[in-house]
């Protein structure tokens, strides 16, 4: 084993900003290995390149299967790949997003396989990843962590190692389990508030009550109310997959989470919520739609459980025709440039909210002869655009 020799497995989102930022202390050598071929100078696809390290990150993704059970394939593989050069002093850390129990009983008997034993020979820990992609204060250099290991000593050494490069408080838990756990709950937690506000929104919209209004008066009570806000839908490869991965572990133990499994169906009806504001206002049949923003977060690409893809699905099987357009997917847009997109409809619906679509003003929007406005996530100027004659819908807005 060579001594500060670090290799991440993985390097998408979670796994390159990571490499990157260890890279940056001169006292380690950061190696990456992935099944593709990524930007990173010691990058590799050879899975040799993982072995003698001391620390083996694991940064691979963690979906779930069409019927929303976990998929534990990528993981599966990645732990075998780490078996097959195990060694004694290793340090293996699973930041990939896992429900409580799988570090145990799915990567600790892969890696025993290679005869070593963890918690003694090698050490097993998960250390849950929090980024937040297009957060412009919190990073990978700057989230608090929390840690927990096999071994109470391999935890120190290994929560040692985070504090040797990241400038936050790490937390040294008791176990493995409520490591895991910490993610889940963070994630599941998000996903039952927006799915509150969502329906708060539906709600809402039947009495006439202007959600946002509420939401901001609530606000201003200085204890026991956190703020979110309704949308078009919930996306990304976190909030809309991890809690899966609890409602799926707790039915095995033989808990049933009827409310995280109401919040998922909750969220995962907004799309087709927003699509019937615009249907109760006209026939989807022929009319040009613009659809800005395909990816599921504002300023970034990432397409991966985006609500556009089901609000795109639902306006197509309606017979409406769709004019895709996002600045930061620009191989999906149908026409070149945001003005062109406005041109070829007669409505829009705003599913992610880039800076760029800021530029969305009523006297834009009047000019290129737009009738309708869905803004699925309540950030356009709605005074304005009515008051241009427009028709504008919000979500509970
Ligand atoms: N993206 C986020 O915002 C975020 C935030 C917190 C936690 N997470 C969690 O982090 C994990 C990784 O997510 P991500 O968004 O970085 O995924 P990603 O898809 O961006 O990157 C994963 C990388 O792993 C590689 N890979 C897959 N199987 C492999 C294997 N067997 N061996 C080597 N490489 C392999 C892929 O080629 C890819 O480059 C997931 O568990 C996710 O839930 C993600």
């Amino acid at each position: 084993m060579i001594k500060n020799k670090v290799t991440i497995i993985g390097l998408g989102y979670v796994g390159l900003p990571l490499a990157e930022l260890i890279a940056k202390n001169e006292l380690y050598d950061v190696h990456g290995f992935d099944l593709e071929k990524i930007d990173f100078p010691q990058a590799s696809t050879d899975p040799t390149t993982i072995n003698e390290s001391e620390y083996i990150i694991v940064c691979v993704p963690t979906p779930v299967k069409d019927d929303k059970e976990p998929n534990l394939a990528p993981l599966e593989s990645a732990c075998k790949t780490v078996a097959a050069q195990l060694e004694k002093g290793q340090k293996i850390i699973i930041e990939s997003t896992v429900n409580p129990g799988i570090c145990e009983e799915v990567v600790l008997p892969i890696l025993e396989e290679s005869g070593l034993k963890g918690g003694t020979d090698f050490e097993l820990s998960h250390c849950p990843e929090r980024i937040n992609p297009g957060d412009p204060k919190w990073n990978v250099s700057n989230i608090p962590r929390n840690i927990g290991s096999l071994s109470k000593e391999g935890n120190k050494v290994v929560a040692d190692f985070y504090r040797s490069f990241v400038e936050a408080e790490i937390t040294e838990m008791s176990c493995l389990k409520v490591a895991e756990a910490t993610k889940v709950i963070e994630n599941t937690f998000r996903d039952i508030n927006i799915a509150y506000v969502n329906e708060l929104a539906k709600s809402f919209d039947i009495m006439g009550i202007d959600l946002l209004e509420v939401i901001e008066g609530a606000s201003n009570k200085p204890f026991s109310f956190m703020p979110h806000f309704p949308g078009c839908g919930v996306g990304g490869h976190c909030i809309p997959v991890d809690p899966y991965y609890l409602i799926n572990r707790a039915k095995q133990a033989g808990f049933d989470h009827s409310f995280l499994k109401k919040a998922r169906e909750i969220n995962n009806s907004m799309p087709a919520y927003t699509v019937e504001l615009l249907s109760k206002i006209k026939d989807l049949k022929d009319l040009n739609v613009a659809l800005f923003g395909i990816s599921y977060k504002a300023n970034v690409a990432d397409l991966r459980e985006s609500p556009a893809h089901e609000i795109i699905k639902i306006l197509e099987e309606k017979g409406a025709h769709v004019h895709k357009f996002d600045p930061h997917v620009p191989e999906q847009n149908e026409h070149p440039t945001l003005e062109e997109t406005l041109d070829a409809s007669d409505a829009v619906i705003l599913c992610t909210f880039h800076d760029e679509f800021a530029a969305l003003s009523a006297e834009l929007l009047v000019k290129h002869g737009i009738k309708i406005v869905i803004d699925g996530r309540n950030c356009l100027n709605k005074e304005a655009i009515t008051e241009a004659g427009i028709i504008y819908k919000g979500i509970g807005h």
